[in-house]
């Protein structure tokens, strides 16, 4: 019995060690991450291990070098990257040694590892794979609009966030269990508690622009872009789908209404004005008679 209960706590200990081998990865166990990404994602790759000041460290990726360190020497390059594709696309952080690829495609899907040579070599290695597209989004004003994480679950993510136009509008903290979403869109935000996908139902064209997602664990960052159009629905359709005809009947009857009085008012009016100018040419006239009289009466004189 107590041999047995010895046994059990002899592979816990070995058990927690081993996952403790896994989580630092260190003593040169080769330990790896797996994680699936989109087409046009920008994934950052954190080693979570100190890279020692005189040491050098490589990222390869498959069987070349993609990109190498030397604090101590003030070396970093990911130039050895062109040579295998990925031209303009890597960027490794001189203090951290993290590795970010961006605008990621299909044939950058393999083996990632970063390899740091010390007294013993110790190395990280990654998995990825990359698969689907998620960059446009187009959908008809009132559908609704689905942003895809593309995850089956989102254990491994501590946070999944989703911004537009700098403001966060809905994310899951998985550390803590916590939703949020923002109040802006009045309840028509629904993000998965498994996939950390969104939904945004009853779209309106003013949903439309650049979604960010933005996905991390301690092991990595996965970010993505998602230009989403939303169109009108009333292209072709050829009265205004906003007035009802009822009330274009009522602005008619008005219009008539208007018209009729103003003919009215006009009529009033030119007879008020055309009086006093009668009487004037009338006066006019007169005068004239009156002028021609005394012309006639001077002829006399
Ligand atoms: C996504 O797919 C579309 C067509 O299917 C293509 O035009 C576009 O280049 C792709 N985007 C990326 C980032 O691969
Ligand atoms: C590290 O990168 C930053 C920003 O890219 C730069 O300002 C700094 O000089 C770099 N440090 C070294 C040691 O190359
Ligand atoms: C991403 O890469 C694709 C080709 O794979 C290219 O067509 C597209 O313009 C790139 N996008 C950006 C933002 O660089
Ligand atoms: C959950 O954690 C985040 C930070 O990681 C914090 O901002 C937030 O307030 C926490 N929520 C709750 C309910 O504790
Ligand atoms: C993504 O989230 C991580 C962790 O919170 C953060 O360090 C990083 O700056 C974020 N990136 C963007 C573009 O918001
Ligand atoms: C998003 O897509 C629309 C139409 O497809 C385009 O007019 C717009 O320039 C795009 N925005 C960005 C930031 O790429």
């Amino acid at each position: 019995m107590r041999t047995a209960a010895s046994d059990i706590s002899m592979m816990n200990i070995f058990f927690l060690l081993e996952a403790l081998l896994l989580v630092d990865g260190v003593f040169g166990v080769d330990v790896k991450v797996s994680l699936s990404v989109m087409e046009g994602d920008s994934v950052t790759l954190k080693p979570h291990t100190e890279i020692p000041e005189e040491d050098s460290a490589q990222w390869w990726f498959g069987d070349n070098i993609i990109a190498q360190m030397n604090k101590a020497a003030g070396h970093f390059s990911t130039s050895k990257g062109d040579d295998v594709g990925f031209k303009d696309r890597l960027n490794l952080d001189n203090q951290t040694g993290y590795l970010t690829i961006t605008n990621i495609t299909n044939d950058h899907t393999g083996l990632y590892k970063l390899k740091i040579k010390t007294t013993t070599e110790k190395s990280k290695t990654f998995s990825v794979t990359v698969h689907g597209n998620m960059t446009t989004v187009s959908v008809k004003e009132g559908e609704s609009i689905t942003l895809d994480t593309g995850l089956v679950e989102i254990k491994g993510y501590d946070l999944i966030m989703w911004k537009f136009k700098n403001q966060l509008i809905a994310g899951i903290n998985t550390v803590n269990n916590t939703l949020k979403y923002d109040e802006r869109f009045n309840g028509r935000l629904q993000q998965y508690r498994q996939t950390g996908s969104l939904i945004i139902s009853n779209s309106r064209n003013t949903d439309s622009g650049d979604y960010h997602l933005n996905m991390s664990s301690s092991s990595h960052t996965v970010q993505r872009t998602i230009n989403v159009t939303v169109s009108g629905v009333s292209d072709t359709q050829t009265p205004d789908p906003g007035v009802s005809p009822g009330v274009v009947a009522g602005i008619v009857v008005v219009a008539v209404l208007l018209a009729v009085a103003g003919v009215i008012y006009h009529c009033w009016k030119i007879s008020k004005l055309k009086r006093p100018k009668d009487v004037a040419e009338n006066n006019g006239t007169n005068e004239f008679l009156n002028k021609t009289a005394l012309e006639a009466n001077s002829d006399h004189l």
